[in-house]
């Protein structure tokens, strides 16, 4: 698997509305690899892998990441937010941020140290700033810092212990990454649309027109899930593990996973011996959610790569999860003929 191509793709700036550098990026590397592939009119990276006319399967995987946006600029220059997507404040203190004017700046999530005295309340996000450092109107001006101008994470990919890796933004290009890797490698009857979807964190609102678009008779979502194997987390609420396999959905907020579908892949896990967790998430949902409603309906689910820390600049994966999800992708769409729709 090409680790480096990760590195470039968790790096690669794309707030929901705001794909267009992560897109450009997906683009040409899909292109190495697919029939055609074109951007439609929200951003979406569809990909084809041509078959011999069986039908159509689309494999989507959100390319957007949470963010902000500038809200208020303060008369001592410093820079308030709207978050895009669902943030959690407290993993912003003292993070280190990429505000996009012009041209990229860095700048920090603010923090009173405790050695000030401070009230004790709930952190909402009114109470976050970004200082850049300016010391008067025109540093802010001049940089083409403006209301609308969008804020990142700032961080590279690292790897911890053995497989395992952590990030900004591994919800969801660990998703990409694994359909990319998918094409690569797939033979399937069944002509692929491999999709890097837009907006999944305000709403699974790219799915919904992309999915519209190519009209596929199975979906499957890549996203990831909590992984919740930390301390103090009792068993019955850890969801899924790190390193013990992707999950498939059962139910999450959004959609209940195709019954059928999802015996058919459980199936083929248990012939390829590839270990395979079941995801039952009660908070949040994936781009599965949208597809399976479009038209007279899809039949769909969705793959998820166990994540500590998710929403947050450390969201960490086993990568021996994300290569039995690509081989588990990889013979599913091989074999997709003994499955009837
Ligand atoms: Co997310
Ligand atoms: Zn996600």
């Amino acid at each position: 698997m090409d680790i480096e191509f990760l590195g470039k793709l968790v790096k690669a700036v794309g707030v929901s509305g705001y794909e267009d550098e992560v897109a450009e990026l997906i683009k040409s590397e899909m292109e190495k690899y697919a029939d055609s592939v074109e951007v439609d009119t929200m951003g979406n990276v569809i990909g084809l892998k041509k078959g011999n006319g069986k039908g159509k399967i689309m494999l989507a995987a959100h390319m957007d990441e949470i963010g902000f946006v500038v809200s208020h600029i303060d008369k001592n220059w410093f820079i308030f937010v709207s978050p895009v997507g669902g943030i959690n404040v407290k993993t912003l203190i003292s993070t280190r941020v990429i505000v996009h004017g012009r041209s990229k700046c860095y700048g920090i999530m603010g923090s009173i140290p405790p050695h000030a005295k401070k009230e004790k309340k709930e952190l909402s996000i009114e109470d976050i700033f970004v200082d850049i450092g300016a010391k008067n109107k025109e540093e802010v001006l001049e940089k083409g810092i403006d209301i609308g101008s969008i804020i990142t994470y700032d961080g590279d990919l690292k790897k911890l212990s053995g497989k395992r890796y952590t990030s900004k933004t591994m919800d969801d290009r660990i998703g990409v990454f694994i359909l990319i890797e998918t094409l690569k490698r797939v033979k399937s009857p069944y002509d692929v649309y491999f999709v890097a979807t837009v907006q999944e964190e305000v709403g699974l609102r790219g799915a919904k027109v992309s999915g519209y678009k190519i009209s596929p008779e199975i979906a499957i979502a890549v996203d990831v899930t909590l992984a919740m194997d930390v301390p103090d987390v009792k068993e019955h609420k850890m969801i899924t593990e790190l390193g013990k396999g992707p999950a498939i959905t059962i139910m999450d907020r959004s959609v209940i996973g195709n019954r059928k579908l999802n015996s058919f892949i459980e199936k083929i896990a248990e012939e390829e011996k590839i270990p395979l967790q079941k995801n039952i998430l009660m908070r949040g949902g994936t781009d599965a959610g949208s597809i399976h409603l479009i038209k007279e309906g899809v039949v769909s689910t969705t793959l998820s790569i166990p994540t500590r820390f998710v929403h947050s600049t450390v969201e960490c994966v086993d990568m021996a999860d994300v290569e039995n999800a690509v081989t588990l992708l990889v013979k599913s769409l091989e074999r997709l003929d003994s499955f009837v729709v």
